[in-house]
């Protein structure tokens, strides 16, 4: 099984455990459209963020479904100074196409957005597999591929760590499974 792959000075690492302790610059949020927080990750990140995250959020008034908007991280301790909301599809809500399109493009626009910070390291969790009901199996592929085709497309990154958190053993092995057969 694999855990980790190096991209050029990039390196890809799949960790089980809770997001919130991440401690990379930037950490995903898998958020709603309308900014508005909620259970699972985007509970867990309102949590430690504390009050201050809504104001911060407040301001883009939503974001649609395969983007995502980039803010400071509140009272989370440095290194963490950026969370990257991100809005996956709703996986009954549109076809194969669709959902899988806007799953990749969450993805990129999140690295877009940590590039764009010249963020140096972000923790991604799995967007869209909790609430959205998008099946990990299927979720998995289009996570670790896009981040991959992003890194070849993008050599001038600043990112030299990109993590996968996953919560259940399960989740981790299926993502392991994933990057052993791309990496
Ligand atoms: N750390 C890491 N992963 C977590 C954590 C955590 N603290 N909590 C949950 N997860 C996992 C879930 O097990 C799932 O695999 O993150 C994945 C995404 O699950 P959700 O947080 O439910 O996110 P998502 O499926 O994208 O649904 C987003 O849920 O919380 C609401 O406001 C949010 O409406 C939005 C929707």
């Amino acid at each position: 099984m694999v855990d980790e792959i190096q991209m050029g000075k990039t390196r890809l690492k799949i960790q089980q455990g809770d997001i919130v302790e991440a401690g990379t610059e930037a950490l995903v949020n898998a958020a709603n459209s309308a900014l508005a927080g909620g259970s699972g990750v985007d509970g867990a990140i309102h949590r430690v963020a504390g009050p201050e995250l809504y104001k911060l959020t407040r301001v883009f008034g939503g974001c649609p479904t395969g983007s995502a908007v980039i803010t400071g991280a509140g009272r989370f301790p440095l290194p963490t100074r950026y969370i990257i909301h991100a809005v996956g599809p709703m996986y009954n809500l549109m076809d194969e196409n669709n959902r899988s399109r806007l799953l990749a493009s969450v993805y990129r626009k999140s690295l877009e957005l940590a590039d764009e910070k010249q963020v140096k390291s972000i923790a991604f969790p799995a967007i869209s597999t909790g609430v959205y009901g998008y099946p990990i199996t299927q979720a998995a592929p289009i996570a670790i591929q896009t981040t991959l085709d992003y890194l070849t497309q993008t050599p001038q990154t600043s990112l030299e760590q990109v993590l996968f958190i996953l919560f259940s053993a399960h989740d981790f092995e299926v993502y392991q499974q994933v990057l052993g057969a791309v990496g």
